[in-house]
């Protein structure tokens, strides 16, 4: 191996367990996660469920119009307060699903039945998390670490100006996804166009690879790919201008001239993540929308596939370690800058 090469991350940190707890702690803490968009939460008491680590949460529209998010822990013995992942709470209340306590759409003790005297109210709420949105999306925080979502997003905010906002767009189709691999062999691959002629052969004919333009940026943790699709007008996302960013350590957007996506890359176990994808479409485009979102999934599938075999084989003990390319693998070696350092934070 010459200078102008690297060494990759040492695959044990792919497949150990032991890593992935040490990596939770801030990947959890000090980062914004996609939940759902804000047309979900239309209505008073529509709410959007998930887990974001080992965190069951919530958010739900309260009676003043205001997102209030909540781990969705009972503060009598931890039961759950929703059980779906979408709905409707009917009324002001939220009812826990074991024993009934009932709690306002601010989180607010308002009845706990029989022992209502024992105990006092305002001791018990909810527990709440932070909750912003951006661009229709609804993140959720369950740390105290992560500066405002306007500070994670940094520069993304102005460079997502030159594309159409989702309030100009008609909300499309939800794609998920489960794979068996580690979020960082997800992350290694969405950062760099290495892999595109192989991987993607029918999304490789509909952009030129010279002409992308990558650009790095250090302080906000994120990577643009600059494309210009040269696909045909009946797909809108692959035609005319695009741009393509990975916001470490698990947010994907893809914008365009009609359309945008937004991914989030949710880390499960070392080798588990949960892919769900969110589209929009301009009304002008309504008609190319099936296209649209076939072909994203049909990317989104093939990129698994691939993460799927290389994470069998890191955790298979034959490969030592190989070679990592500032050339041709820019963006991998900036999210393995990123890795590093989450793990000289955790001490791993
Ligand atoms: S755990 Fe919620 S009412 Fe008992
Ligand atoms: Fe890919």
């Amino acid at each position: 191996m010459d200078d102008s090469l690297l060494r990759p991350l040492d695959p044990r940190l792919y497949t150990d367990p032991e890593v992935f707890t040490k990596e939770q702690q801030k990947l959890f803490d000090h980062h914004w996660w996609l939940v759902g968009r804000d047309t979900e939460l239309e209505k008073k008491g529509d709410y959007v469920a998930t887990t974001l680590g080992r965190f069951p949460i919530f958010i739900v529209r309260s009676a003043h119009g205001q997102m209030n998010g909540f781990h969705n822990v009972c503060r009598h013995r931890a039961g759950p307060i929703v059980t779906k992942e979408k709905g409707n709470h009917p009324g002001n209340l939220l009812i826990c699903q074991y024993h009934g306590w009932c709690y306002d759409l601010q989180g607010r003790l308002k009845n706990a039945h029989q022992l209502n005297k024992h105990l006092n109210h305002e001791d018990y709420a909810l527990i709440p998390l932070r909750v912003e949105t951006w661009n229709g999306l609804v993140f959720a925080c369950v740390g105290n670490q992560a500066p405002a979502l306007e500070h994670w997003l940094g520069e993304i905010i102005d460079i997502a100006k030159q594309f159409p906002a989702t309030s100009v767009m008609n909300p499309s189709s939800i794609i998920e996804r489960k794979g068996s691999t580690n979020w960082k062999v997800y992350g290694d691959n969405s950062c760099e166009g290495y892999h595109v002629g192989l991987v993607h052969k029918t999304l490789d004919s509909t952009m030129n690879r010279d002409e992308v333009v990558l650009q790095c940026h250090e302080e906000d943790q994120f990577i643009g790919f600059d494309v210009t699709y040269c696909g045909s007008v009946s797909d809108p996302s692959r035609h005319g201008k695009g741009l393509w960013i990975y916001k470490f350590p698990g947010l994907l957007v893809h914008f365009s001239e009609s359309a945008f996506n937004a991914e989030r890359v949710l880390p499960v176990s070392a080798g588990q993540i949960d892919l769900k994808r969110w589209f929009w479409v301009l009304p002008e485009s309504h008609a190319a929308q099936e296209k649209l979102v076939e072909s994203a999934s049909r990317v989104m599938e093939e990129d698994l596939r691939i993460c799927e075999s290389v994470f069998k084989n890191l955790g298979a003990g034959v490969y030592k370690g190989g070679v990592l390319s500032p050339e041709e693998e820019p963006g991998t070696v900036f999210f393995q800058r990123l890795v590093r350092n989450l793990h000289d934070s955790v001490g791993v």
